[in-house]
């Protein structure tokens, strides 16, 4: 009885994974993705801003917490938008992105590495360099967006 069953977990398991040298089911599924990347991305930076305005009360290891996870958070949404089809898989992304690939694609790089300035800056403990580096991270969201998301 045993085996059926493995193999019956084995096909449930297959149906509902990535196809073949893909993380995604399909088109739709790299939307989902990508959004739920990003709103790991908003929630994390929320809190280091809450801490930088005062509105909760400075603590630094939760800053480098935060920061070591938006320097990993930052590279993960990128490849959900060279899925063939991914385009019109739902979602608020401009096709603009698709013309201009390189251009999209280098801004995701660069607010990747200005999440590595930002944990750089976290590690050393200094608040003056943390606000410093969080604005030019921050920066990057709105400038890709006004031209790349609707
Ligand atoms: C290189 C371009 C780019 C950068 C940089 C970027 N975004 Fe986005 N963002 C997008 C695109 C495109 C979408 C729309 C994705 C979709 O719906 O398929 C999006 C969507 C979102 C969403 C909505 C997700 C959802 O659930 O629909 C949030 C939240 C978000 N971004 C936050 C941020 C924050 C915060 C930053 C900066 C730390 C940032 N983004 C930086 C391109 C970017």
């Amino acid at each position: 009885m045993k085996k059926p069953l493995l193999a019956a977990v084995l096909l449930t398991l297959t149906c509902g994974a990535a196809h073949a040298g893909s993380a995604f089911t399909d088109a739709k599924d790299s939307v989902t993705y990508r959004q739920a990347a990003f709103q790991l991305i908003r929630h994390n930076m929320a809190d280091i801003a809450d801490m930088l305005k005062g509105e909760v009360n400075y603590d630094a290891n939760r800053v480098t917490q935060r920061a070591t996870a938006l320097a990993t958070l930052t590279t993960l949404p990128w490849q959900a938008f060279a899925v063939p089809g991914t385009e019109q898989g739902g979602g608020d992304a401009k096709a603009e992105i698709w013309q201009n690939l390189q251009d999209f694609n280098s801004r995701g790089e660069k607010l990747a590495n200005d999440a590595l300035a930002l944990k750089a800056a976290a590690d050393s403990g200094e608040q003056a360099e943390v606000r410093k580096a969080f604005g030019a991270f921050a920066r990057n969201c709105k400038a890709c967006h006004d031209d790349y998301k609707n």
